[in-house]
């Protein structure tokens, strides 16, 4: 299923690893509101340093600063979130390439791990600039690239693209998983298989209603799509027809009956893939239709389950954190990579990575 090398197919052991992960976390005043995509990256960074990883350098990017400094988003905090979470030194350097991080590698224990600055303070990152990727292998002066930064694998930039003509380059362990839990829901799933669509952007979501529509046995659409007055165009998408509104007559959830419609769905499907909640989830209680969905699957453990999307996921994850006993296969840190891999499209990302 999954067809490029991996951290598990080179010997590591000694060497010194660049990992391009994706730490674009939500901030809220300076404070980071969610660590999903640095948990994520754990597995990986835990295999390499059990494995005798020399040092392991770390690069991403956080929001969209554009090519120059902005002092807000600094990668800096994480450095210290992720600091909690590892056993082995972090530290944090503020620049990409040069003295500095030379000069700061070297210094770094053996074992620990190097986190750089965000990539996108430099023009060259979003132009795929080979320049700027080579600057920054030579500084870093490691052996191999990792990608497992999954949530930007649908973007040539110099991280994800050119960096990979500079060194031997395998998926690490997010990436693995991301890609072939994914691309097992669109190409060998256990039926009957069930989407569930919600959320605001039709335009998003057409492509992968199209994609799924020969693969799903009962496209369900929910959101703010469904109250905007979606028109299916097949039998088998099943679209919410009734809304609890608010006192000024918005339609922010869908209704108990629809959601009954929808549970019992979803107590028949053996795949679910739900991208998109079905209400305005941070304004109680419009959340209830998305939290008795997230019941109804998590609950079951004779499902593939795969819930997507940056605001689904965000959502799931933050309720997991109370209530544990939820499980569900996949909680993608993906938002426009899940949605552009199981659209059928290719991850430039991904592409660039050596076969297997
Ligand atoms: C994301 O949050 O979806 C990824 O980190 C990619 O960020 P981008 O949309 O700014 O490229």
């Amino acid at each position: 299923m999954f067809n490029k090398q991996t951290i598990k197919d080179i010997k590591f052991k000694g060497k010194t690893v660049l990992v391009r992960v994706d730490y674009n976390v939500p901030l809220k005043d300076g404070k980071i509101t969610s660590d999903l995509r640095i948990k994520a990256s754990l597995p990986t960074l835990e295999y390499l340093i059990s494995g005798g990883a020399k040092k392991i350098i770390l690069i991403s990017h956080l929001g969209r600063p554009e090519g120059t400094k902005v002092s807000e988003l600094s990668l800096k905090p994480v450095a210290g979130a992720l600091a909690n979470l590892v056993s082995v030194p972090v530290t944090f350097i503020s620049d990409v390439s040069g003295p500095d991080v030379e000069e700061g590698i070297k210094k770094a224990p053996k074992g620990s791990i190097v986190l750089l600055e965000n990539l996108r303070f430099w023009p060259g990152e979003e132009k795929n600039s080979s320049d700027f990727a080579r600057e920054i292998v030579e500084s870093v002066n490691a052996d191999f690239f990792v990608q497992d930064g999954f949530a930007v694998i649908h973007r040539a930039h110099a991280s994800t693209d050119a960096i990979t003509r500079e060194l031997p380059s395998v998926a690490g362990l997010l990436v693995e998983k991301e890609v072939s839990v994914l691309s097992s829901a669109i190409s060998n799933p256990k039926k009957p298989v069930l989407v569930i669509i919600g959320g605001a952007k039709v335009e998003d979501k057409q492509p992968l209603i199209d994609k799924f529509l020969p693969i799903a046995d009962k496209i369900y659409v929910g959101g703010k799509i469904a109250s905007d007055g979606y028109k299916p165009n097949s039998e088998k998408i099943v679209v919410a027809a009734d809304f609890k509104t608010d006192s000024e007559g918005n339609k922010l959830d869908i209704s108990d009956s629809d959601t009954e419609k929808l549970l019992e769905l979803v107590a028949g499907a053996k795949t679910i893939v739900w991208n998109g909640v079905l209400g305005k989830v941070e304004d109680k209680p419009f959340d209830e239709a998305s939290l008795k969905l997230a019941e109804a699957i998590g609950v079951r453990d004779d499902l593939t389950s795969v819930i997507c999307g940056g605001d689904t996921a965000g959502y799931v994850e933050n309720l997991i954190e109370t209530r544990p006993e939820l499980k569900y296969s996949l909680v993608s840190t993906g938002g426009g990579a899940s949605l552009e891999l199981l659209s059928g499209l290719e991850l430039p990302g991904l592409e660039a990575l050596e076969d297997k």
